[in-house]
């Protein structure tokens, strides 16, 4: 893990928040290299989860919404986690997750195991709260929402009447969530401000086992499609005692990150608890007309919700790699072509003899398709490592060749083998390659 957060921020992946005031715990900004993969992460989700679905659309609500909405979704009530406090050292820490914490004075021993004495736990609401407007008073008060799901939910009927869709159907939505969590941590892994990929798949009641098993299915391939190892995922069924107070089943997809399996992506069977409890703190009808079977019922819902950090960061480490390539080392990131955040490398072999000048012509080209770097500083195998130590899966090289028969050659991260091609074939060829 300490390999990849150096290689993030030497790199460009990620920055810790507000770096030079000395930092702001769990909170990240990407880089211009993260940035580009953390899109491609959320693209690949949107393209294969509403682009190329008939039976899903999209949504883009709000962070603020209306307070009532987080009472009527249990978060005002129930949205806590134990915490208890050291009396000696005053930190603080989850009550369930005393094993997962260190001691900060006695960092081998877990708190409570050390002189410190812990408080009783008791819950801690873990949303942030701000207010709207120009008073702070209760009536202001508003919350930036723990999850992007209740913006799908309240605007069920709107999307329903607007996009002509029939059950089964689902919402999608990729945006900003904010959670007070009480031990944040792993880098990417557990922060205060994160994104959430989620989608609400509405289905008649009785549907909803079958619906379940479908997007178990569904979710977990969606992951080694972009080419996290299959040995690295696994589904966790929680237990009856795990499941939130609106979930009827759960099954987490988890991934064995550097610090142990940990959850991705969790998909619930949420019944149809949201729609009705917001039919009733709302006092709006939210059923479903079904105008074939001329029934009016409470769709179930099933949810597969992800995170974009935690996918980002998963994706990261399980492209990792090191190898040898032409007598040294190298670190390699061995990113699908898809989520690669850089597709193409362009390096004159010479910084003279024209050959700059044709490459700088090449990268203009390819631009117009691709994220694209030019490179002509070093020699050109380390202008290779370089490109191998951020993930990019091809290297174009300018020569002498190139200025004769229009030809440069391609190589390939990871078989590191090259082969001439014409210039105009170059980007129907990289297409093929990146678009598999
Ligand atoms: N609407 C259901 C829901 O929010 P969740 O399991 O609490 O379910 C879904 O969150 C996903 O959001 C998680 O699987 C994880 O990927 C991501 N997530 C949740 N809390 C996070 C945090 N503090 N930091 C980063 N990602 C988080």
């Amino acid at each position: 893990m300490e390999k990849i957060v150096n290689l993030a921020k030497r790199r460009g992946f990620a920055f810790q928040s507000s770096e030079i005031y000395g930092g702001l715990a769990s909170c990240w900004d990407y880089g211009p290299i993260g940035v580009e993969l953390k899109r491609n992460v959320k693209e690949a989700w949107w393209r294969d989860m509403v682009t190329r679905r008939a039976d899903i659309v999209g949504i883009d609500c709000s962070i603020l919404m209306h307070p009532r909405v987080w009472e009527a979704s249990g978060h005002v009530a129930g949205f806590t986690d134990p915490l208890v406090d050291c009396k000696l050292c005053k930190e603080r820490f989850r009550a369930d997750k005393l094993m997962d914490a260190q001691c900060p004075r006695k960092p081998s021993k877990h708190p409570g195991e050390c002189e410190g004495e812990l408080t009783e736990a008791r819950q801690f609401n873990l949303m942030f709260k701000t207010f709207m407007g120009p008073v702070e008073d209760t009536a202001s008060v508003v919350f930036l929402r723990p999850e992007t799901a209740q913006g799908i939910f309240v605007n069920f009927l709107n999307v329903l009447h607007t996009s002509r869709q029939k059950i089964p159907f689902g919402i999608a939505q990729i945006g900003k969530s904010f959670r007070n969590e009480i031990t944040p941590g792993n880098f990417l892994f557990r922060t205060r401000e994160f994104e959430q990929m989620e989608m609400e798949f509405f289905v008649r009641p009785g549907e909803d086992e079958r619906w379940y098993e479908y997007w178990r299915e569904e979710r977990l391939n969606w992951y080694t499609r972009y080419g996290i190892r299959r040995e690295n995922l696994r589904l966790r069924e929680h237990a009856p005692e795990e499941l939130a107070h609106y979930a009827k089943a759960c099954v987490d997809v988890e991934y064995h990150f550097p610090f142990g399996w940990s959850e991705l992506e969790g998909i619930a069977n949420r019944t149809d608890f949201d729609l009705r409890r917001h039919a009733e703190y709302s006092g709006k009808d939210l059923s479903y007309y079904d105008e074939e079977t001329k029934e009016r019922f409470y769709p179930y819902v099933i949810e597969p919700a992800a995170g974009a950090d935690r996918a980002t960061l998963a994706f990261l480490v399980d492209a990792y790699d090191e190898d040898v390539a032409d007598g040294e080392p190298r670190v390699v990131l061995r990113f699908h072509p898809r989520i690669a955040p850089v597709k193409v490398a362009v390096f004159p072999l010479l910084r003279k003899e024209g050959h700059p000048e044709r490459a700088l012509e090449i990268v203009d080209i390819l631009r117009q398709h691709f994220t694209v770097q030019y490179d002509q500083s070093g020699s050109i195998g380390r202008r290779y490592r370089r490109q191998d130590e951020i993930g990019t899966p091809f290297g174009v090289t300018v020569d002498h060749q190139t200025l004769q028969d229009n030809t440069v050659t391609l190589r390939d991260r990871d078989t590191m083998r090259q082969e001439r091609i014409s210039v105009e074939r170059l980007v129907e060829e990289l297409k093929r390659r990146i678009e598999i």
